[in-house]
């Protein structure tokens, strides 16, 4: 199916859809309310009948019959109900005119159309009339009486109702004709178109008019007619003409009495039923109508009568014909409503039917679609996963390699670091090795700390390969830790750190792999010592938590303690934090001791305030069936060898103390946080230089800023701060920016070396690195300065007066150089004076004169001529800058000034000067 084709046909089924639900809306129907003034009669029956047979015709209107049973009063209420409903028109069959006149003529003025039938109203206020002319009729009646009985004379007249319409004017009707003949009325009874009543009235004036002579009885309709014929039987009144009026078909009707010889004659009043819903059709859809419609009569008697019947019994069955095809249209109706409602659905169900094909046929070629897509993604992804398999294959089997290759690497470096730890003990105990103990006991130190990095990361390699296998025997804890903590008491006495065991219980067992706990617990309190300073306290508490069955250990130390950050990493491995508190070095310590304690079942936690305190805790469980049976260990673990000799050796021996060499002409600078770098670098430089030692930057830039030192050595690792930061600031400050740094740090990637260069470092170094190589650059630089300052004027004092400078250079130096300073800083401002050098100096005029004279042996201005001059010289020789360019930008205001001056203190002009340095 194209989807042209599948929008058109969609298009018609949905046109289909609203053309058969607009047909099926059902319309309004109008409602026509009928007020009868009676219906208990053949005629009245006959009326209804007629007009339910035509109502047939029109299935849009609906009919209600309200009965007044021959009550006038009734009747009003019954009308003023209708126009209460609202119907759309009201028919009327008045009881008796005047009464009902005044309410059909409000109806009217309502705007309900009124059709009124049978009998009048006293008024023209209606919409349409339609019944039998009874004037007409009552004439018919006359002319019938004066034809056909042209002796009988006397009339006995049987009348209708009296107030209503028909009634007066049959009357009428017949005086009109009879009037001026011999005809003529004799008697008249009032029947009320009643059959009972006229029944009654009748006998009852036979009864008293026994002589009453007459030779017709006309009455009004054929029901009284047909009693009065059986009174007068009863009264043996045979020759009497008995007449009626309506000559309706039916068993006890006037027809059958006529043709029976009850009733001599009858004459055609029609009900007007089916004529007054025609009319009221086409009022009610506005369609032209008559407003008078008078019904046509005829005399019916033993002359026509068979003929008459003939005719009425084949409309009789006509109309029962017509009744059952219009019940048969009703039902083919239903049917048709009924299938009509079928289709409806059946359409709708269609609409939805295609409406869901083609979207499932649209979802098909979606899916189509997207299954191929996600086909040829899941072939890709299937691809990629095999190579990511692949590659993580290899990547494994590349880690395996380089775990294989580290671990056999870490045991190859077992060997060299022990015959170099044997040779060194062996130099130590030798008495011949003191002028090289220091360097000696560092060698041995550094030793063992290699061999315990080395060991740390066996055990991590036997950890994650799974082989460090868990040996449980039992301890005691108190004697176990105590054995532990003797081997830190020497360090914790040197440096007065109170060290102390709180043991709740002394017999407090615990069931553990011991080598591991003693890993964990040296570990611990080396971190602990590392980070303590001097009079601190490093505490253990051991105790038992009797609610979860555990022993406790807890570690507590007053060092520098951790930020929230460091404290969550500080059991990472290789974790070094923003300032590598902890950590520092291997970052392996911490993290191997959580791993032993896991091992053990046991959880270790860490506590800290930063700038206080920290606290490490060991929960042990205690009892032993959390172990399996291959953990324990069958012999004793005294026989274990413990292994403790490399913080022995840490801190058994204590360095010499290092002489400050006060002697020294140049002082240095050393910024290093770490205290035995900071020491060997001491060592290795206070032989020829005077020492000055700063842990961090605020420290070394106060210490720089107040003695000048010759040269600074820099660490860029300081605890947390960037050594950088140190150097910027340095070169930053005129008192400090001319001092020659030399950068030594482990950090020395190609971008330090270009920040270290664009911020003016000197040289670097990088870590590890040799003293002897330090003193050879710092030697260099130093002599490249004193070339440069012996051709400008740095040397200027101190070449011209040996005598002062010998006994300045120690004590004043920092003063000569913030003088200097602060008049190269002026130089090009002639009009430079005392007092803007001494408010630069924070001194009195007095306190600077005295203090360039006993430093310098100038005055002040004589100085700043001597200062000018050499700058004046540098720049004679070195740059392009014309004679009196260099005059202006060495403060002198005029060229010949300049000249002069410049003459005086050297015996020739500048431009003398500059040919001869030219030649
Ligand atoms: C029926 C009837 C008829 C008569 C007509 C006059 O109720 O009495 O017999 O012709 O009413 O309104």
């Amino acid at each position: 199916m194209t989807l042209k084709f599948r929008y058109i046909s969609l298009l018609y089924i949905l046109s289909l859809f609203t053309h058969v639900s607009c047909d099926v809306k059902e319309e309004r129907k109008l409602v026509i309310g009928f007020s009868q003034c009676v219906s208990n009669d053949a005629w009245r029956e006959a009326m209804h009948e007629e007009m339910y047979r035509e109502l047939s015709f029109y299935p849009s209107l609906d009919l209600v019959i309200k009965d007044a049973g021959g009550d006038s009063k009734v009747q009003i209420e019954n009308i003023k109900a209708f126009q209460e409903m609202g119907v759309d028109l009201l028919i009327v069959s008045p009881n008796e005119s005047a009464p009902i006149t005044g309410v059909v003529e409000e109806v009217f003025q309502s705007g309900i159309p009124v059709i009124v039938v049978d009998r009048n109203i006293n008024s023209s206020q209606f919409s349409a009339y339609i019944g039998g002319d009874s004037f007409e009729i009552g004439k018919t009646v006359g002319q019938y009486i004066l034809n056909t009985y042209p002796n009988d004379h006397r009339i006995l007249e049987i009348w209708g109702l009296k107030g209503s319409s028909p009634a007066k004017e049959r009357h009428q009707g017949l005086r009109s004709t009879i009037d001026g003949s011999d005809h003529y009325i004799k008697y008249q009874i009032d029947g009320e178109w009643e059959r009972e009543v006229a029944k009654e009235r009748f006998r009852e004036f036979l009864k008293s008019n026994q002589d009453a002579q007459f030779d017709i009885v006309f009455c009004h309709n054929d029901v009284m007619a047909i009693s009065a014929s059986e009174v007068c039987k009863e009264f043996g009144l045979v020759d009497v003409k008995i007449l009626g009026i309506d000559a309706l078909p039916g068993p006890r009707a006037g027809l059958q009495a006529v043709s029976d010889g009850v009733l001599d004659a009858t004459f055609f009043y029609p009900t007007g039923g089916d004529k007054a819903i025609e009319v009221a059709w086409k009022i009610l859809s506005n369609d032209s109508f008559e407003k008078l419609n008078f019904m046509q009569t005829a005399p019916v008697d033993f002359t026509n009568i068979r003929v008459i019947k003939q005719q009425t019994d084949r409309i009789i069955n006509q109309q029962a014909n017509i009744i059952r095809q219009s019940e048969m249209i009703a039902s083919q109706v239903k049917i048709y409503n009924n299938q009509r409602g079928l289709l409806i659905v059946f359409g709708m169900t269609l609409l939805i039917a295609v409406v869901s094909l083609g979207f499932v046929f649209k979802s098909l070629k979606e899916k189509q679609v997207t299954n191929k897509k996600l086909k040829r993604k899941n072939d890709e992804i299937l691809n990629q996963k095999e190579q990511i398999v692949q590659f993580a294959k290899d990547a494994e089997e590349a880690t395996q390699y380089k775990l294989e290759f580290f671990t056999n690497v870490s045991h190859e470096f077992r060997t060299p670091l022990t015959l170099i730890q044997g040779p060194v003990e062996d130099m130590l105990a030798n008495s011949n090795a003191s002028p090289f103990k220091e360097n000696l006991i560092l060698i041995r130190k550094n030793t063992y700390r290699l061999l315990r990095l080395v060991n740390q990361l066996l055990d991590f390699r036997k950890i994650d390969s799974g082989k460090l296998a868990i040996r449980v025997s039992e301890i005691t804890l108190e004697s176990f830790i105590l054995e532990i903590m003797s081997v830190f008491m020497k360090h914790a006495k040197d440096e007065q750190i109170r060290f102390k065991l709180f043991c709740e219980d002394s017999s407090l067992k615990l069931w553990c792999d011991p080598l591991m706990l003693d890993k964990v617990i040296f570990n611990l309190l080396s971190n602990s010592f590392k980070f303590t300073p001097k009079k601190g306290s490093v505490s253990i508490r051991v105790f038992k938590d009797s609610l979860n069955y555990e022993a406790v250990i807890q570690i507590e130390d007053t060092g520098e303690g951790m930020s929230e950050e460091e404290l969550k990493h500080v059991f990472d491995r290789f974790y070094q934090g923003s300032s590598g508190v902890r950590n520092i070095g291997s970052g392996l310590g911490l993290a191997l001791a959580r791993e032993l304690v896991e091992i053990q079942q046991g959880q270790i936690h860490a506590q800290s305030k930063l700038g206080e305190s920290t606290v490490f805790e060991i929960r042990m469980k205690l009892g032993k069936d959390h172990f399996q049976k291959g953990d324990f260990l069958e012999t004793d673990f005294k026989d274990l060898v413990l292994d403790h000799e490399s913080y022995v050796a840490d801190e058994s021996t204590k360095p010499a103390k290092i002489r400050d060499n006060l002697e020294a002409e140049k002082s240095i600078l050393v910024v290093e946080d770490d205290k035995e770098i900071r020491e060997y670098l001491r060592r290795g430089l206070s032989h020829s230089y005077q020492i000055l030692e700063a842990q961090n930057i605020d420290v070394a830039f106060s210490l720089a800023v107040d003695n000048i030192p010759d040269l600074i050595t820099c660490d860029l690792m300081i605890k947390s701060q960037n050594g950088f930061d140190l150097v910027a600031k340095l070169k930053d400050d005129s008192r400090t920016s001319s001092i020659p740094i030399i950068v030594i740090s482990a950090k020395s990637s190609q971008e330090d070396h270009l920040t270290g260069v664009k911020l003016g470092v000197d040289d670097f170094m990088s870590k590890p690195f040799s003293i002897t190589f330090l003193i050879e650059r710092i030697n260099n630089i130093f002599k490249n300065r004193s070339k440069i300052e012996e051709r400008f004027l740095h040397s200027l004092a101190i070449s011209e007066d040996k005598s002062i400078e010998s006994s300045t250079k120690k004590v004043n130096k920092k003063f000569i150089n913030e003088f200097r300073t602060a008049v190269e800083e002026n130089m090009s401002n002639p009009e430079i004076g005392v007092n803007d050098i001494c408010r630069q100096l924070g001194l009195s005029r007095g306190q600077l004169y005295r203090k360039v004279k006993a430093e310098l042996g100038y005055s002040v201005n004589d100085y700043i001529v001597k200062v000018r001059l050499q700058k004046a010289k540098f720049l004679l020789g070195d740059g392009n800058l014309s004679i009196s360019e260099i005059g202006f930008q060495t403060g002198f205001k005029t060229a010949a000034y300049f000249s002069t001056v410049f003459k005086n203190s050297y015996g020739m002009t500048p431009s003398e000067f500059r040919e001869k340095r030219k030649s």
